[in-house]
């Protein structure tokens, strides 16, 4: 089984896939740190010089190599469900679960997040909300391509180890 984990940057899918991962036994791969590996190089390393044309060509490479990993739980970068046939890619070859979590929120969270993201950097709180809240609206169609949805409100990581659970037996 493989189990994607999408969403906006910020959303908390790596936190709920590594309790998931442990929950379950599986592999927790981040796509983005599995990348950066790959490339011997960061993400903004790789936006600066490829740009993010560039990035999106790689992260489709990455995409499709764990694709073919046996019991994983799969943090994906942000973008990854919008570019490509990315998404059908994902529904094909496993489970996706969009978390779902409200603007402020990411807002929030994403201000004081340590992890460099080249589309959000030097942003002003104020600008923040603006582009999150229009890039969002941009990419939900995308995101709701997934086999679940899952509030901000009831995301836990105990909630989406049920829900596996509960499928596997
Ligand atoms: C991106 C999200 C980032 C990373 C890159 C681009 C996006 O991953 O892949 O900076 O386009 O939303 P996270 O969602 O893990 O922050």
């Amino acid at each position: 089984m493989r189990i994607f984990l999408i969403g906006f940057m910020g959303c908390g899918k790596s936190t709920i896939g590594r309790a998931l991962a442990s929950a379950l036994n599986f592999t927790f791969i981040d796509l983005d740190t599995f990348l950066e590996k790959r490339y011997f190089r960061s993400i903004p390393q790789i936006f600066a010089e490829e740009g993010e044309a560039g990035f999106r060509l790689k992260e489709r490479k990455i995409l499709e190599e764990v694709s073919a990993f046996d019991d994983v739980i799969v943090a994906t970068g942000g973008g990854v469900p919008c570019f490509f046939d990315n998404m059908d890619l994902m529904n094909k070859t496993g489970f996706c679960v969009f978390l779902d979590v409200d603007t402020d929120s990411l807002v929030n969270r994403l201000i004081h997040a340590k992890t460099e993201r080249p589309l959000i950097k030097e942003k002003s709180p104020e600008e923040l909300h603006v582009f999150i809240e229009g890039l969002l609206a941009k990419r939900r169609p995308f995101y709701e391509k997934a086999e679940y949805i899952l509030k901000g409100s009831e995301i836990t990581p105990e909630l989406v180890v049920e829900l596996f659970e509960s499928k596997n037996t």
